[in-house]
């Protein structure tokens, strides 16, 4: 015969495997994305649903060569899902590309980061 204690700790830890398995599903069911494994925090219109290595691949294809800079420019290199100043203006970056292709492009995918970076952080307005 178990003792109560026994019978507290097996209740306990029963409670405990639950509670994990749920908040797994809760977190898991935050993201849809199309396959692979999802990223963890991606907000915009062009990038939100996609695959991490999809991301990534925009990242290296569409965005790194364009601005002329590395990963580090807008990541914390420890945490790439974390929120950065530059990563934030970003956001807003590939908000307003998807803006200009959706409501003056006909939906296509004419403006880019190059349209306007050519290479450098910081476009010359003049
Ligand atoms: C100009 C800024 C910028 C640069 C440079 C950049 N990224 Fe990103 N990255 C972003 C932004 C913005 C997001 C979030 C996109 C969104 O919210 O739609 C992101 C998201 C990601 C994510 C998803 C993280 C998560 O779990 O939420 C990965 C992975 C990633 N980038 C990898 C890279 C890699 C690898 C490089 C270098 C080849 C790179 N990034 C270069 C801005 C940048
Ligand atoms: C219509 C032109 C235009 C397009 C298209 C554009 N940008 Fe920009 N971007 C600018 C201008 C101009 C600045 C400088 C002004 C500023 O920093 O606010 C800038 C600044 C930035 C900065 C801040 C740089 C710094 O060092 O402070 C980031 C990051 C950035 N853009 C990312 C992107 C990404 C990523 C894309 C593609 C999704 C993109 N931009 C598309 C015009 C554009």
């Amino acid at each position: 015969m178990k003792s109560s204690v026994q019978k507290w700790i097996l209740a306990a830890s029963l409670v405990a495997a639950l509670a994990a398995v749920l908040a797994t599903t809760l977190l898991r069911s935050g993201s849809a994305y199309a396959g692979g494994d999802a990223p963890k925090n991606v907000k915009s219109a062009i990038l939100k649903g996609k695959s991490k290595d999809d991301v990534k691949k925009y990242m290296k294809e569409k965005i790194t060569k364009a601005l002329g800079v590395q990963c580090d420019y807008c990541h914390n290199l420890d945490d790439m899902a974390a929120d950065t100043p530059k990563k934030k203006r970003a956001v807003q970056m590939l908000e307003m590309v998807s803006t200009i292709n959706k409501k003056y492009m006909g939906g296509k995918e004419e403006v880019g980061c190059m349209t306007c970076h050519r290479g450098k952080a910081k476009p010359d307005a003049k």
